[in-house]
């Protein structure tokens, strides 16, 4: 069964609360207007924006003490031909010092620079200078007001009136590689794009079936390094959760099913399958995944796609609920009629005819 309001209260355990969104923005703001308004910066800092699952409504609850990470982009001037990335990182680092609230909580991670705060990790990504179209549409209010994907389900970048060009595309922007070596193309700006695009193919379901999917592999997981996780599952999730789906539970299956499916001859081969980045599509967004890391996750999602094809189809409310949490554990909630847990009650109201079942 889909039950949808089952899965609507195992959502509401496994997003961010509100109070930590609260102080996500709180942490992500401070930074954000403490470099736009150094006075160091002032001819560099083109400006800010938000990524990652913070972004795209994507996040799930921290678990085991750990801190939600929140990815922000800076946008420079620099240009990439003159400043290495550790040049930059360096230069950034340097003003981070100044403040007694960075000053000891920073550390460079190659991409990017991370602020340990108490409650919160900034993940603040530099890049180098986009072209003059991009940097008008990274300023441009429409852009930088949409903070995420929940809560502005009909955004888009290409239709604001705002827009400098109804023509536009999204272009790559450049981030330091994993060591800082070199400069490196991105496109966060069609991720998040697709995001929001995606969710509407999926009447709103898409974000809930990928935070549904991370929470259930951040629990199922060995933890293992070089295991796929966080922005690697949601591509994944986003891969193979088909549009027009009407449930979570719907999703949440056709997503495990697709990927056991497609991925059999790769593991059979002992091989990593390509996964292509929304962004830049020459991109294998599984690279860095070693084949045996790949072979545990196929092996947990095909178990796992077992028991949410029998909770699916599953058409009486308490054993589907118990297939549920077979997958989810205790986050999903108890059957609400559970006959063998207590004794025969009159029902309220007349049985109705169970609508047919997705085929
Ligand atoms: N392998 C990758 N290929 C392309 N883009 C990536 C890759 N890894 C990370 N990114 C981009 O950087 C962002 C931040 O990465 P991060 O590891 O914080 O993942 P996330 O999606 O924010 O998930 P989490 O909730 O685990 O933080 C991602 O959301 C994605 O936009
Ligand atoms: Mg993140």
């Amino acid at each position: 069964m889909i039950l949808p309001s089952y899965f609507n209260d195992m959502l509401t355990k496994i997003r961010p609360s509100q109070d930590l969104l609260d102080q996500c923005a709180e942490a992500h703001t401070e930074l954000r207007e403490t470099l736009i308004n150094d006075s160091e910066l002032q001819d560099i800092v083109v400006t800010t924006f938000l990524q990652g699952s913070y972004r795209r409504s994507t996040l799930i609850r921290p678990v085991n003490g750990s801190k939600p990470d929140v990815d922000v982009v800076l946008v420079t001037s620099l240009n990439p031909i003159v400043w290495t990335p550790a040049q930059v990182q360096e230069r950034f680092c340097q003003v981070l010092s100044k403040y007694s609230r960075y000053r000891d909580n920073y550390r460079r991670q190659g991409r990017s620079i991370g602020l340990s705060l108490e409650k919160i990790n900034l993940d603040l990504v530099i890049t180098a200078t986009p072209s003059k179209a991009l940097r008008a549409i990274l300023k441009s209010e429409a852009f930088g007001s949409a903070s995420s994907v929940d809560a502005h389900p009909e955004w888009r970048i290409v239709k604001g009136p705002s827009f400098p060009t109804e023509e536009w595309k999204s272009e790559p922007l450049l981030i330091p590689d994993r060591d800082a070596g070199r400069w490196e193309q991105t496109d966060p700006i069609s991720q998040i794009e697709w995001t929001h695009d995606k969710n509407r193919e999926t009447n709103g379901h898409y974000v809930n079936v990928v935070k549904a999917l991370k929470w259930w592999w951040t629990h199922e997981s060995s933890g293992r390094k070089g295991l796929p996780k966080g922005y690697l599952i949601e591509c994944l999730v986003g891969l193979h959760c088909p549009d027009g789906i009407e449930s979570v539970a719907e999703g949440i299956t056709l997503v495990l099913e697709g990927i056991r499916d497609t991925y059999i001859n790769d593991v059979r081969r002992g091989k990593t399958p390509f996964i292509q980045d929304v962004g830049i599509p020459s991109n294998n967004v599984f690279q860095r995944v070693p084949p045996n890391c790949f072979q545990e996750f196929y092996v947990s999602v095909k178990a796992c796609a077992e028991k949410a094809r029998a909770a699916f189809d599953d058409p009486d409310e308490v054993s589907s609920v118990r297939g549920w949490i077979g997958i989810f554990g205790n986050v999903f909630p108890p059957p609400k009629n559970d006959s063998s847990s207590r004794t025969f009650q009159k029902p309220r109201k007349p049985a109705e005819p169970r609508k047919a079942r997705f085929a």
